[in-house]
Order: C-alpha cells, then structure tokens, then sequence
C-alpha cells in the first residue's frame, strides 16, 4: 500500500491509501471514523458488489445504508434529499460519520450530502471508478447536477481520507475505464509532461488493465491532483487547470442528456476542443494537437463533437461555468504539452468561430 497525503492550509492533512486489498484490510476504514453511527452512500450496482466487505468492518456501529439509483441523472437535489430524509429518520447525529462508496456521482453526491447534514459530518471517500480514484474522490469538490448546468450546485468539503482499492477496478467495465483514462492523460497535459510520454509507452497495459501500471498511474495522478490542491484548494489559480476540457466537455454532457456521454468520454472531446483553439491561439502546433487526439484515441475515448449540438447551444451552456468571472466565458488551454494556461477570457466572436470550426 502507497500513503500519500493531501496537505492542506493550516496543518490540515488526510491520506490517500493506494492499493490491492484495501477493502479488506483489518483496521484501515476503522481508524478514521470517531463515530458510532455509519452512513454508507452507495447505488445499486456497487452495493451488490462491495457493501458487505465494507461492512464486515463495522461489526461494532450503527450502520444506515442509502442506495440510490444509477446514473449521473440521479445527481439531483431531489436524490441528495434521499439521503438526508434517512439520516434524519434514523436520529443520526452531527458526530456522524458517512461514507462514499462509489464513483464520481456517489463521491460527489455523498461529499455533499456530509457537508450539508447538520452543517457537516465526518466523511470518507471509497472510490471504485477509475475517475474517482484518480480525480474525484480527491481535493474536497462535492455537488449535485442542475439542469441548466453541471456541478452548479455543491460545495468544498475535504474527507478524512481516500482508500482507493485498485482491485475493485476487476468489475469495471472497458467504457468506464476508458473514461477514467481521460482524467489521467490530463494530468499528463497539463503540468507532467513525463507522464504523458509514460501513458503513450504503455496505453496499452492500461487497457489490458495491467495491475503495476494502473497501480502507477493512479499515485501518479493523485500525486500531481493532491499537489494542485495543496495549492489551491479553493480554486483560485493554478486548480481551475484541472478543468482543462471540462467547459465543452460539461456542455456535451448537460446538452446530451446527463448520462448520453460518460464524464471523461466528454472531457476527451473537451480536451480536443482546447488543443484545437490552442492551435488557433499559436501555443500548440498541428503535431501536438495530432499527438493528444492519437493519445485519447488509444485510450478509446471519442474524439469528436456530437452531430447534434449546434455553436449556438454550445455557447449557451458554457456561458453557465464556475470560471466565468462577469459573464465571459474562461477556458484552460494549452501553452504547451504538459503546461496548462490559467483561465483564458475567450471573445465571443474567437469562440463563434472556433466552433463553427471544430464543431459546426
Ligand atoms: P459514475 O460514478 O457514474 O460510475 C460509473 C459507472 O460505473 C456507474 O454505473 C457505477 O455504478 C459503475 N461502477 C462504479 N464502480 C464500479 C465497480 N468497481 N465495478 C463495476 N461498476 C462500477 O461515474 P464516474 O466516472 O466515476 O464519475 C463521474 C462523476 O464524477 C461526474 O458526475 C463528474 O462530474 C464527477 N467528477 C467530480 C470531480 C470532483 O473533483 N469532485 C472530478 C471529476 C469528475
Ligand atoms: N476535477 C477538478 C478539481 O478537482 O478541481
């Protein structure tokens, strides 16, 4: 098992544990939690395969189980409401702890839900995606999916810590580890440039979900993740370049129906629309834009738009972004390979172009 920690302002600090078995290791989850009474978040496809070996650890607790639906369309206020109406019913309390157990839609939706209950409960992340292991569980963003735009509503709220079990990626299947893949290669993209040559050489034990290299590129990743947010943990400069792809990427997936496209499915696409404009803007050059798109391509994620979105809805969904400062669209683009830009305020005649360009 690999320790690593998240060093936040002020001294405060939590572990990420990465490795095989950690599910089952004796004393691991129960160390972190002071509580007798456990929540445990999870949906209906995990909790079949995991929440018994969870809760073989918590023999002596109290234990509320709250399984919701599937999908990244139950990322809802209406569904956040589920879990507080069972806390609630079952007299938990402000010394309560709860646990994520899941992907990113569980993750963010638990993380939110301990940081509203009671104005905040103790919280653990158990990751189970490849996103979440490398990008979600990690740094504290929590939040439910609104209609009129992604993550718009939710809050910063750090776990006590990570257990990020790289054996319960055995059940995932090829389309979300894929998706998982394209939080990886941004890490790549935007500040490790190393990396990106490492996850060119060995795309393919990747995929053939080889357990040295997945294990490398999960610490990896949550190396350069926690380095970020130690940073900036509140999203002030350097962590709004996480979001590299993410502006279009979040507009294909609100305009396509939450749940068409899978998260990292969309930021690929995302991704390929900022080294596009990168290209347009000088910073990259045709061979570097070749190499991101061959990259994602061999992670098999997709690489280009949806026929079916115009300019114009584009546009109108990446007007609603948390980067907007006074209604300006801000995108993280590339300066080079493995060196991401701040916010960049991007004209709308400049962007109207580019998508007529890139997605018309
Ligand atoms: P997800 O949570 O929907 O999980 C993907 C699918 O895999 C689901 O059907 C899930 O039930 C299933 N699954 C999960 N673990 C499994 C396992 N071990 N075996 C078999 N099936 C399993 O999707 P995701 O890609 O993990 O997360 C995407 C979400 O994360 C989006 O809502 C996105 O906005 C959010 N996100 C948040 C952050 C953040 O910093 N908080 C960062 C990136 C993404
Ligand atoms: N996934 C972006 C962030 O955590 O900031």
């Amino acid at each position: 098992m690999n320790t690593l920690q998240v060093e936040l302002g002020g001294g405060r600090r939590y572990p990420i544990y990465i490795g095989s078995g950690l599910l089952t290791q004796s004393g691991l989850l129960t160390r972190h939690i002071r509580s007798r009474q456990v929540a445990i978040v999870s949906n209906t496809t995990i909790a079949p395969l995991y929440l018994d070996t969870v809760k073989t650890h918590l023999a002596d607790h109290t234990i509320e189980t709250v399984i919701l639906p599937d999908g990244e369309q139950y990322k809802t206020l209406h569904y956040l409401e589920t879990i507080f109406d069972r806390l609630l019913a079952s007299k938990f309390s402000r010394n309560a702890t709860l646990i994520a157990l899941g992907g990113g839609v569980i993750g963010d939706m638990g993380g939110f839900a301990a940081a509203c209950y009671q104005r905040g409960i103790a919280f653990i992340q158990i990751p189970t995606t490849l996103l979440a292991q490398v990008d979600s569980s990690v740094g504290g963003k929590t939040g439910v999916n609104h209609p009129l735009g992604k993550n718009m509503i939710g809050a910063f709220y750090q776990p006590q810590c990570v257990i990020a079990d790289a054996d319960v990626l055995d059940t995932l299947d090829d389309r979300q580890l894929s998706a998982g893949l394209a939080e990886v290669i941004k890490y790549g993209l935007i500040r490790d440039a190393a990396f990106l040559d490492w996850l060119e050489s060995n795309m393919a034990k990747l995929l053939a979900r080889d357990k040295a290299a997945l294990a490398y590129a999960i610490e990896r990743s949550c190396i350069n993740k926690a380095e970020v947010v130690g940073e900036d943990e509140f999203e002030s400069g350097v962590r709004a370049t996480l979001n590299l792809g993410h502006t279009f990427g979040h507009a294909i997936e609100t305009g396509s129906g939450y749940g068409h496209y899978l998260h990292g499915e969309a930021v690929a696409i995302g991704t390929c629309f900022a080294a596009d404009l990168s290209q347009r803007l000088g910073w990259l050059d045709a061979a570097d834009v070749a190499r991101i798109v061959n990259l994602l391509k061999a992670a098999k994620l997709p690489v280009t738009p949806p026929a079916a979105m115009t300019t114009a809805q584009y546009i109108e969904l990446m007007a609603v972004d948390k980067k907007n400062v006074d209604g300006k669209i801000r995108l993280i683009l590339l300066e080079a390979i493995g060196k991401a830009s701040l916010p960049v305020g991007v004209d709308l005649a400049q962007l109207t172009a580019s998508l007529n360009a890139y997605a018309g």
